[in-house]
């Protein structure tokens, strides 16, 4: 019995006929092709058809490809969309996939990039419909659009990215802490050709210098006095995927040059082990020390630096991309409204300017951690920024911001701590003002009136 065969829909979108004839061509055998010749029809058609895959090119008269691809994104329809695009732009086909298009490819094609993305794209469909529940336990692979910000800084870090996706180059990613930079190593490599191999990191910080040789080359049984049994290392691990050296400035030199030998050699041993073992590991490594200060001192070798910095990547740190505040918080907001079960839509225009202007020394993780503290705190609807940590206020009203003179006035931050403070000794008296008044050393009407000025009120 002939085995019935339902084929994939495809829509391909382009304004040159021959475009859509040689897409025809190349897809007829395997897929049910259909086609559009400019962005409204396209529309159309992705309300209506039961689409899986959307070819969609990029520069077409009217509505242009980007612009498709939004209103597509709008309607979420269960539809991927793969970006054709003539113009070899990276930034064009950054944007799409920052819009959520799944793939691009540049014309002229070759028929077999096309294959491959459009099957690609089928296996991801075939792969989400049949195991979803599953996705909770798998390690969570990190895509493009995990990473907020749309300043001219981060457009070159994507760039690179994008690049590194397609290869297998060793990079050094350095940035002060926070800035995002393991984000940035899973992003190569969860977008990378080692995708479905692993990612194993390892915090060259917080693993004791005793223990670190063994975690990352593993040991024999016996090899020392733990050693019940025998144990792969991390490079071990690792092998046909990524090894995520993290804080690698804190690498003492005879580890250093350890690690070099492997990278050289391409094979290591275990500890208390005689065999050699061949690895191959993608080395992406993260520093927030400067290197080339810490080889001046004779604390990191040269010769390691070059080979670990074949493609540097500098995140910016959150103070120099300052428009990428405001979708940061967004973003978080977001997503901690979804985690704490909380609706708070809004955040007022004093707050996001104290917000945005604060010099951010943790970055984007102390940025993470202000908005968490906050969906937790309000109560409202709306932060505003009386809810906002006292150091940004502070910041904000000293002028340990960019702001100048433009900022909260002095007078409304020691308001601010003032409350703070009065609440905290209120707490530990159990609220009883005249003990309260005895702490602060001022008259209990004082005590009674600033209560009532600073609106404080039990809860
Ligand atoms: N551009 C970004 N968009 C969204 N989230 C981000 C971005 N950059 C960083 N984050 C988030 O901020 C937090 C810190 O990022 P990450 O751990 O990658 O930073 P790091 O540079 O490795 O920091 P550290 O030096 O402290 O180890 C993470 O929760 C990460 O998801
Ligand atoms: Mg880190």
């Amino acid at each position: 019995m002939e085995e019935l065969k339902i084929l994939p829909n495809i829509l391909v979108v382009d304004d040159e006929v021959n475009v859509i004839e040689s897409f025809r061509q190349l897809l007829e055998d395997d897929y049910k092709v259909l086609t559009a010749t400019n962005g409204e029809e396209a529309l159309e058609k992705v309300e209506k058809e039961n689409l899986d895959i959307v070819l969609l090119d990029i520069r077409m008269p009217g509505m242009d490809g980007i612009e498709v691809l939004r209103r597509i994104e709008e309607m979420k329809e269960n539809v991927d969309v793969i970006m054709v695009s003539a113009v070899n732009t990276m930034k064009t086909a950054i944007e799409a996939m920052k819009l959520g298009a799944y793939d691009y490819i540049t014309k002229p094609f070759e028929a077999e990039e096309v294959v491959v993305s459009i099957n690609k794209a089928l296996e991801k469909r075939r792969l989400a419909r049949e195991v979803s529940y599953l996705r909770s336990q798998v390690a969570k692979p990190v895509k493009f659009d995990n990473i907020i910000g749309t300043s001219e800084k981060m457009r070159q870090v994507y760039e690179i990215v994008s690049e590194m996706s397609k290869n297998d180059a060793t990079a050094l990613i350095s940035g002060e802490s926070g800035t995002g930079k393991e984000l940035i190593a899973r992003a190569i490599h969860f977008n990378g050709t080692r995708k479905d191999k692993p990612f194993i990191p390892v915090d060259c910080a917080s693993i004791s210098e005793s223990l670190l040789e063994s975690e990352l080359f593993g040991h024999e049984k016996g090899a020392f006095t733990d050693a019940t049994s025998r144990k792969p290392g991390r490079f071990e691990l690792a092998n046909h995927g990524t090894l995520f050296l993290d804080e690698i400035g804190n690498l003492k030199l005879d580890m250093q040059g350890k690690i070099l030998r492997a990278l050289q050699e391409r094979e290591i041993q275990r500890v208390g082990g005689v065999k050699t073992i061949n690895i191959n590991v993608r080395i992406i490594s993260a520093t927030n020390i400067d290197l080339k200060k810490a080889i001046k001192e004779e604390r990191f070798r040269e010769d390691l630096y070059y080979r670990l910095n074949v493609v540097p990547i500098e995140l910016p740190p959150l103070r120099e991309r300052k428009e990428d505040i405001p979708l940061l918080v967004r973003y978080f907001l977001e997503i901690f409204n979804r985690e704490f079960g909380k609706e708070i839509e809004e955040i007022t225009p004093e707050a996001m300017e104290s917000l945005v202007n604060y010099r951010w020394p943790g970055n984007v993780r102390e940025l993470r951690n202000v908005i968490e503290r906050l969906v937790v705190l309000t109560k409202e609807g709306i932060i505003s920024y009386k809810r906002l940590p006292l150091d940004i206020l502070l910041a904000a009203s000293t002028g340990d911001s960019d702001m100048g003179e433009e900022g909260l006035l002095l007078k409304e931050a020691r308001e601010q701590f003032e409350k703070q403070f009065i609440i905290g000794v209120l707490e530990k008296v159990n609220w009883n003002q005249t003990e309260a008044a005895r702490v602060l050393g001022v008259h209990r009407n004082t005590l009674i009136m600033k209560i009532q000025n600073l609106g404080i009120k039990r809860v």
